[in-house]
């Protein structure tokens, strides 16, 4: 893969790709992101993502200089422009280029970057040996339900976890459990009832969520949409975490208390394996 970047028009090697340090996504954090998955060399619920890009835009009041058509084709651009294979496309859009005033300014032009990056999500070892999540507390913002640029507590979360060998985070709020610091968190109770919070300001509306509930039902599976607290996840027969970057990943210990019988549990194995499925026959 040659590493190539997108910025507002044109594609340069990702080492020449700039933006202005008068960026409000550099100073304000007045910006958007999406984070795409791609399987041999395709889009994976991409339209997913796009309709969440608009939700989130349309939630700050910030006009996307390009359709989401036009979004699309750049996507697919960069893709074949960087030979890349199976991985990720990030996209953000920000506020634009102003002198630095916190209302919005007038006549700017947003600013539209994007770049991919390799990752085998498919082979994660993580995959086959589960991975192990710290509780944080949810320190974010009120609105989580917007895919903000604005990630310190994530990187601070992430961060947390990782000093004590986590590879996520599972932040709470109230005793519950909100989300990963970058997925969505699923527990399934010994009673095999499928559960995950409701979508609401508290949490992303994560599109491998939705795709991965929808997938559940098609099996049969019984779930609730409802907060579960810390100890009804260590509880839990299995848990698994969702997200573009993993599609479904088994989740074993919790501060390092084994959940069920401390290794993938099979309806996490199974929903990934029906997830890539999914993924391979709708990309696009
Ligand atoms: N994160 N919750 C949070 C807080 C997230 O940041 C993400 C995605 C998700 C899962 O959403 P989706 O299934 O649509 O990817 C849930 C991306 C991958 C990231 O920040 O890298």
């Amino acid at each position: 893969m040659i590493q190539i970047a997108y910025v507002n028009g044109s594609f340069m090697p990702l080492s020449e790709a700039r933006v202005s340090i008068l960026d409000r996504g550099f100073l304000f954090a007045d910006g958007i992101y999406e984070v795409s998955a791609v399987l041999g060399g395709k889009l994976i619920d991409n339209d997913a993502h796009l309709a969440r890009l608009q939700r989130s835009v349309d939630e700050i009041a910030l006009a996307l200089p390009e359709t989401s058509a036009r979004i699309k084709e750049i996507q697919k651009e960069l893709i074949a422009r960087s030979g890349l294979v199976d991985g990720l496309v990030y996209l953000q859009v920000t506020r634009g280029v102003a002198a630095r005033d916190f209302p919005f300014p007038k006549d700017v032009k947003p600013t539209l970057v994007m770049f991919t990056m390799e990752k085998d999500i498919i082979n994660a070892p993580a995959a086959k040996t589960g991975i192990a999540v710290k509780t944080v507390p949810d320190i974010r913002w009120a609105r989580r339900d917007i895919k903000s640029i604005a990630l310190l507590a994530q990187v601070l979360a992430k961060q947390a976890a990782a000093e004590v060998g986590c590879q996520e985070a599972w932040m709470v709020e109230d005793g519950a459990v909100t989300e990963g610091g970058s997925s969505s968190a699923f527990i399934l109770t010994q009673d095999d009832v499928l559960v995950t919070r409701p979508n609401s300001t508290a949490i992303l509306p994560g599109c491998t969520r939705k795709a991965v509930m929808k997938l559940a039902e098609e099996c049969q599976l019984r779930i609730e949409e409802r907060t579960f607290s810390v100890a009804e996840a260590m509880a839990a027969k299995e848990a698994f975490i969702t997200s573009a970057s993993s599609f479904v990943q088994p989740v074993v210990t919790l501060d390092g208390s084994r959940i069920g019988t401390g290794k993938p549990g099979p309806i996490a194995t199974r929903l990934r394996e029906i997830y890539v499925e999914f993924a391979r026959a709708t990309a696009g």
